[in-house]
């Protein structure tokens, strides 16, 4: 293809190493593009204010950003929020209130599902948003606004910087919600834009532990099937972490509520099952610990992925831990995305798997 844009490996093993590796930068460029010195800098035409409800729906990865901005749509702006994978959306042929908004998010533009589903709200709401990786793609012409996510190009099957990149987009979005609602001040507002900023650096940090989750891997590897716990917008992280370990390593994963833990999965765990914890010290840090000393008790072996602060309160018993850095509370989900991609990359390099191009999977998927 002479057109095509010819991105290198540039000295990495895999694609997918090179894109987890620039998350800082491209996080970087795309918080440059919509966060401004004095406040949020987004195309015409975007306001939530007098919106009765959003809907969001995707895709695979994309899916679970979307279930993570549920959270911040909810929480920041007070506006009630729909999510459904688009393959489900389509056929059910919801009913869409009228004053309502419906965003789409696809690193491709192109998912069948999804475009489908952004066709049939086309007719039905007020204005459809698209959030795309491909500027030109067919989602991002069809839809009555779209917004770029600014990630670049992704060669990796299995998504990981546009992952972050839809987060941080959704984020931006539902700043701008905030404001438009009268849910968030400008005071506030300076203090989330603070939050975003920090971001790259923390990411850097993180990247920090990739020697000691390759050693952690090797155990993982071992393991026939391994749980993914998380809380609040941990929880579709919890989600995306497992679906990046099974789609790489083969490995049988789920992403569970760390509350819901107790209504079926508990049964799983013995001795040879691990289960990773994503929980920042955030308020919800005391429930999250009791849900994971339940595991312990039943020997499951615990990784606990926290801050400073989380992990002097509950180390204790746990198998091994990672330490983040400390993030503002909202954003925790784009800043633990990382170790998530990280212990799938690992994992599979221990298995010898193809991470860039694993079986069965296409990177889009243009047919139903
Ligand atoms: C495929 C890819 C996934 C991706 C999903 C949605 O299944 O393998 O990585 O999340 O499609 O793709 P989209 O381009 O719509 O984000």
């Amino acid at each position: 293809d002479a057109g095509a844009v010819q991105v290198e490996k540039a000295g990495f093993k895999h694609f997918m190493a090179k894109e987890i590796a620039e998350q800082p930068a491209v996080l970087g460029d795309a918080i440059n593009h919509y966060v401004k010195k004095d406040g949020l800098d987004l195309p015409e035409g975007i306001d939530f204010a007098g919106l009765d409800r959003l809907t969001l729906v995707a895709c695979g990865t994309a899916y679970y950003a979307c279930a993570v901005a549920k959270y911040w749509f909810e929480n920041l702006a007070r506006l009630p929020c729909e999510i459904d994978v688009a393959s489900e959306f389509r056929y059910r042929e919801p009913p869409m209130p009228a004053k309502s908004w419906a965003i789409f998010v696809s690193q491709s533009g192109e998912t069948a599902d999804t475009l489908a589903a952004l066709r049939y709200c086309n007719e039905k709401v007020e204005k459809t948003l698209a959030v795309v990786n491909v500027p030109t793609s067919s989602m991002a012409r069809e839809a009555d606004l779209a917004l770029p996510i600014h990630a670049g190009v992704e060669v990796g099957v299995a998504s990981t910087k546009a992952f972050t990149c839809q987060l941080l987009s959704l984020a931006v979005l539902a700043l701008k919600a905030g404001v438009d609602r009268g849910h968030i001040t400008e005071t506030q507002l300076a203090a989330h834009l603070e939050g975003l900023r920090a971001l790259p650096g923390l990411m850097n940090t993180a990247l920090g532990t990739a020697d000691e989750i390759a050693g952690l891997a090797e155990k993982l590897a071992e393991a026939q099937d391994i749980l993914f716990l998380g809380r609040g917008p941990l929880y579709p992280l919890a989600m995306e972490g497992a679906l990046k370990l099974k789609e790489i390593s083969y490995i049988h994963a789920e992403g569970y509520a760390s509350g819901e833990l107790k209504h079926g999965p508990i049964a799983l765990i013995e001795r040879t099952v691990p289960v990773i914890v994503f929980a920042p010290h955030d308020r919800l840090f005391d429930k999250t610990v009791s849900n994971m000393q339940e595991v312990m008790a039943r020997h499951g072996k615990v990784l606990l992925v926290s801050d400073a602060r989380g992990l002097r309160e509950a180390s204790e018993g746990t198998w091994a831990t990672l330490k983040m850095p400390e993030v503002a509370e909202p954003f925790a989900p784009i800043l633990y995305a990382l170790p998530a991609q990280l212990l799938a990359y690992y994992t599979a390099v221990a298995k010898g798997t193809d991470v860039d191009q694993p079986r069965n999977l296409a990177k889009s998927v243009t047919v139903e």
